[in-house]
């Protein structure tokens, strides 16, 4: 079986793209059929497929009670030959796209006050979060970090909230100051970060001393692995042998070649790709397992091979 969050597709046309920053592209999606789009609050990601077929996630980043639009922002990845360069050559407006349901492992719980840390892109899912809290009128501040200004997306639309919203282009002002930021906790209040896999772990390390269940966290995973080496898969209960090139996930890879496999999240975080390997060695990418114990499974979305063939009990 496989869980597909495209289970009810639907058909979406660009109505705008805009630069929200080098290398980074903001789409406003509207239904095809005109009518209203579904309900979504903030923290969600919808499925966005390709006209061939390829899916990728992004984090809705517009105004969650506008239902007439949605609005998501690409990030072009180095080198990327997939759904982010398609994206960024080819959805201009008036171009047909398939989207799911939005679905949210990220939301934003009540809370006497918010700190939000966000690095790169992942400033996506916290943009209809300040929105939120500014309609509820709970206070909240915004730690962000990029690479430069220049690759610091919707920096601008962020510049009227004054000393609420703290950017810390990595070249000119250094790196979000986390332990400062967070070094003393503050009862009642929720942090939520979204970025890098190393920001993240820095803020887990921080929030240490916080409540249980003050911290919520979503982790940006590329979901394109250009650049990484090919391998074999051999499946033993279907006898299917696929070859994985560099710039395809495993679980691409097996999806092309007909192999029944489930799926959900498609980053390395929600668990459901979860597959017990027979041979070889995996190289694990995702943010489910826990590595320390030499786990006999892998994610197959996100984790690929240490050695030439992979064995896998599918
Ligand atoms: Fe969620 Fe792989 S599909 S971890």
């Amino acid at each position: 079986m496989t869980i597909s969050p495209t289970a009810t597709p639907l058909a979406v046309t660009v109505a705008a793209r805009t630069a929200a920053a080098t290398d980074v592209v903001a789409l406003t999606l509207v239904s095809a059929d005109g009518r209203d789009l579904p309900a979504w609050r903030p923290g969600a990601h919808v499925d966005v497929t390709l006209p061939g077929g390829l899916t990728r996630q992004y984090s809705l980043c517009g105004d969650p009670d506008d239902l007439s639009a949605w609005r998501v922002a690409v990030l072009r990845e180095r080198e990327s030959r997939g759904a982010s360069a398609w994206l960024h050559e080819h959805a201009h407006e008036g171009v047909a796209l398939t989207v799911g349901v939005p679905r949210n492992l990220f939301a934003l719980e009540p809370a006497n006050g918010y700190v939000f840390v966000a690095g790169g892109v992942g400033i996506t899912p916290v943009l209809p979060m300040i929105t939120e809290a500014e309609r509820a009128g709970v206070p909240w501040t915004l730690w962000y970090g990029g690479r430069s200004a220049a690759s610091m997306a919707f920096a601008d639309e962020l510049a009227g909230f004054g000393d609420r919203v703290r950017l810390f282009p990595r070249d000119t002002a250094g790196r979000v100051p986390i332990a400062d930021v967070l070094g003393r906790p503050a009862a009642g209040t929720a942090v939520y970060c979204c970025g890098p896999r190393s920001l993240v772990d820095a803020v887990e390390d921080a929030c240490r001393a916080w409540e249980p269940g003050t911290l919520h966290v979503e982790r940006f995973t590329s979901a394109e692995p250009e650049g990484d080496t090919s391998f074999e898969v051999h499946c033993v209960r279907s006898g299917v042998d696929v070859r994985v090139d560099g710039d395809v996930s495993v679980l691409d890879a097996l999806l092309a070649a007909g192999v029944e496999a489930d799926y959900s999240c498609t980053q390395g975080f929600c668990g459901t790709c979860e597959t017990r390997v027979v041979e070889g060695v995996p190289d694990h990418r995702d943010d489910y397992l826990d590595h320390d114990v030499a786990p006999d499974t892998m994610m197959i979305c996100v984790s690929r091979s240490r050695c030439p063939r992979l064995v896998l009990d599918l």
